[in-house]
């Protein structure tokens, strides 16, 4: 997996710039210092530091700049955040394969009393940031010191081009099987996922209400519900369903274009029948029916200011209507993944991150059922 092969086609392979990509990223890139300086001088937020304006303008910038192959060659691999993070922290990695391709990357000592999964974003294209894995870690420091013994675990799954839909569907559903087989209990597991990982946790939803045995996702059977589910500016619109997809266009730091460029990529290959399982939006008024049988507890968080805030009040509006414990809360002056990005400049005691950690503090000290 993502080993560089001159014998198969470019396309068909993770992070392989061509040589035109490599020249033309150094020339995008390189006005990069002139927009550090910009939002220094001319941008500044209501509540938020001048480091995390400047920061979140200068991820913009990148972002949108650069062609898929370009920010999978700059991001690396799954892995090698996963391993410069750990040696960052002076932690020994800790891989398991759980089958389907798919590995159990333990952030911070393996544990299985209580378990949050996490499933990290990326369009399904990129790999986790490794400030996302600082967020994780400190949930699980905090949930430590409130006395909550509690593991993280990031779910590794194959990134496009080298798989697609149902694949990261068959990991992640691995990984849940795997655990359980282990002896973790659903009841002490909360199943987390930002953006695409958000929408990798309604897959698995929609797995369980509606199985997909024709794909040969392995099957999931929950002796008891998972304690909770959170996803955190989840990717529930690929294709601007309703056309109000810009409600972060100047603000967010993915623009419609950029949101809706890889939402094509990855519903692309995806076959109409199964729509629903990868864009939730798109899905019939009643396709949550059920879903309060498999999970106790559910939160969701937005930005006000990001692009798919519109579609992500739509879909707990629509979940909402099948399950009595669904939470919303919409950040003020949050862009996309707001909270994870606070820890890309050392902020740790955002009020949305201390909401998300008592959060998932009380799922964990409910008795289980
Ligand atoms: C925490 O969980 C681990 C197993 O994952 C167990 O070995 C340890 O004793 C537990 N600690 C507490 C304080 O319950």
């Amino acid at each position: 997996m993502s080993e560089i092969s001159p014998l198969l086609p470019r396309a068909t392979q993770y992070g392989r710039p061509s040589l035109m990509d490599r020249i033309k990223m150094f020339f995008t890139l390189l006005p990069l210092p002139i927009v550090i300086i910009w939002s220094f001088l001319f941008k500044s937020g209501k509540t938020k530091s001048k480091k995390r304006v400047v920061f979140d303008r200068s991820l913009r910038y990148v972002v949108n700049s650069l062609n898929v192959r370009q920010l999978q060659h700059v991001m690396g691999t799954t892995r090698g955040v996963y391993d410069a993070w750990c040696k960052r922290n002076n932690l020994g990695p800790d891989v398991e394969g759980v089958g389907e391709g798919a590995n159990l990357l333990w952030v911070g000592e393996r544990g299985l009393d209580k378990v949050i999964i996490y499933l990290h974003g990326g369009a399904f294209l990129l790999p986790p940031f490794t400030y996302n894995l600082d967020f994780f870690h400190h949930v699980r420091t905090v949930l430590r010191q409130r006395g909550v013994n509690a593991s993280v675990v990031l779910v590794e799954y194959t990134l496009v081009p080298e798989a697609i839909f149902p694949t990261p569907l068959k990991q992640a559903v691995a990984a849940i099987n795997h655990l359980m087989n282990l002896g973790v209990d659903p009841q002490n597991m909360q199943l987390v996922g930002d953006s695409a990982g958000g929408n990798l946790v309604t897959q698995v939803l929609a797995h369980l209400l509606h199985p997909l045995e024709s794909e040969r996702v392995p099957a999931l059977s929950l002796p008891a519900p998972f304690k909770g589910v959170y996803v955190l500016s989840p990717w529930v619109d690929l294709t601007n369903i309703f056309k109000t997809l810009d409600s972060g266009e100047d603000t967010d730091f993915l623009t419609v274009r950029t949101l809706t460029s890889w939402g094509s990529t990855i519903l692309g290959p995806v076959s109409a029948k199964n729509r629903d399982y990868v864009e939730p939006n798109s899905a019939a008024e009643d396709w949550w029916k059920g879903v309060d049988a498999f999970v106790d507890r559910v939160l969701i968080t937005a930005g006000e200011d990001e692009c798919l805030k519109n579609e992500i009040i739509r879909f707990h509006s629509t979940f909402d209507n099948f399950h009595s414990h669904a939470k919303l809360v919409v950040q003020d002056e949050g862009i996309h993944n707001d909270p994870l990005l606070d820890f890309a400049v050392g902020k740790r005691d955002g009020s949305t991150t201390q909401f998300i950690i008592d959060w998932l503090t009380i799922g964990f000290q409910e008795p289980t059922s």
